[in-house]
């Protein structure tokens, strides 16, 4: 978003999810690449476990921004296939995971045939579109009995620093949704898929101080402010980031979701 964007539609993307899924990823790729955590080892081996992922699976990595999951996904042998509307979270995947082949397509509309993947996985992304449509939309671009994972790296904020930075940087008054959220409900009640197999992994991420504060500096919500505001809230972050012993550790909750298409 330009630097110059009028307050009320600021205030307008901020509220509306899905306006700030879009816009909040338009640019910065290279932070986001930096800063943000890959998923633990653990984690990725048990939704790969639980989806039967492997050498031949057909994988669909939607929201793929810069690859994170898919990088992972791509070691167990699959053939993976990622789907980003982001141009810039294209760029950056290009250059990290340039052998897998990637298309520009929102969520609900995948320019797929119906039955083409063994597997789909959202990584850090089903609250920008957790809707029946969506849900539907990847069961028919998977073959009958194929599984589903969403995954998220929630900030751990029964931990003193993560409270904090969660509040100087606002991330309680913009979260697109609240840490720990229960999307397996989401998915229950479409009727799509089921049962739905929950479960909760914990890793902490090392960072340095300008790490730290890029991890900030990545969030949608932030992307989208207008610089001044910006700035006032990177600047108190950099102020709490001084105050920490390097590595500074920021500790994660995982929460998978796993099912098949009914
Ligand atoms: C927090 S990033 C997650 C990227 C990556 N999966 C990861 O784990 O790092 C959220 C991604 O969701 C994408 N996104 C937002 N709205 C979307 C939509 N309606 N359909 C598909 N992707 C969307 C954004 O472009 C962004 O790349």
């Amino acid at each position: 978003m330009p630097e110059e964007t009028p307050p009320d539609d600021v205030e307008r993307v901020l509220a509306d999810k899905s306006l700030l899924g879009r816009s909040g990823f338009s640019s910065g790729s290279d932070v986001y690449e930096r800063a943000r955590p890959g998923y633990s080892d653990e984690s990725v081996t048990h939704l790969v476990d639980s989806l039967g992922i492997g050498p031949g699976s057909r994988v669909l990595d939607v929201a793929s921004g810069t690859g994170k999951l898919t990088r992972s996904l791509v070691a167990t042998g699959a053939t993976c296939v990622a789907a980003e509307p982001s141009a810039s979270m294209r760029a950056s995947f290009a250059q990290v995971v340039p052998d897998v082949a990637q298309v520009g397509a929102d969520a609900v509309r995948l320019p797929f045939a119906s039955g083409s993947f063994d597997a789909v996985t959202v990584a850090q992304a089903f609250h920008w579109f957790a809707t029946t449509e969506a849900l539907a939309e990847f069961a028919r671009v998977l073959r009958p009995g194929g599984g589903l994972a969403l995954i998220w790296n929630e900030r751990d904020e029964s931990d003193p620093l993560v409270a904090e930075l969660a509040r100087i940087s606002k991330w309680d008054v913009h979260q697109p949704y609240p840490v720990g959220r229960d999307f397996g409900v989401v998915v229950d009640r479409s009727g799509c898929f089921g049962p739905v197999i929950r479960t909760r992994f914990r890793f902490t991420q090392p960072l340095d101080r300008t790490s730290f504060v890029e991890q900030v500096a990545s969030r949608s919500y932030i992307v989208v402010l207008p610089e001044e505001r910006r700035r006032a809230i990177l600047d108190d972050v950099a102020a709490l980031a001084a105050g920490a012993e390097e590595p500074i550790g920021l500790p994660y909750l995982v929460d998978l979701f796993c099912a098949r298409v009914r």
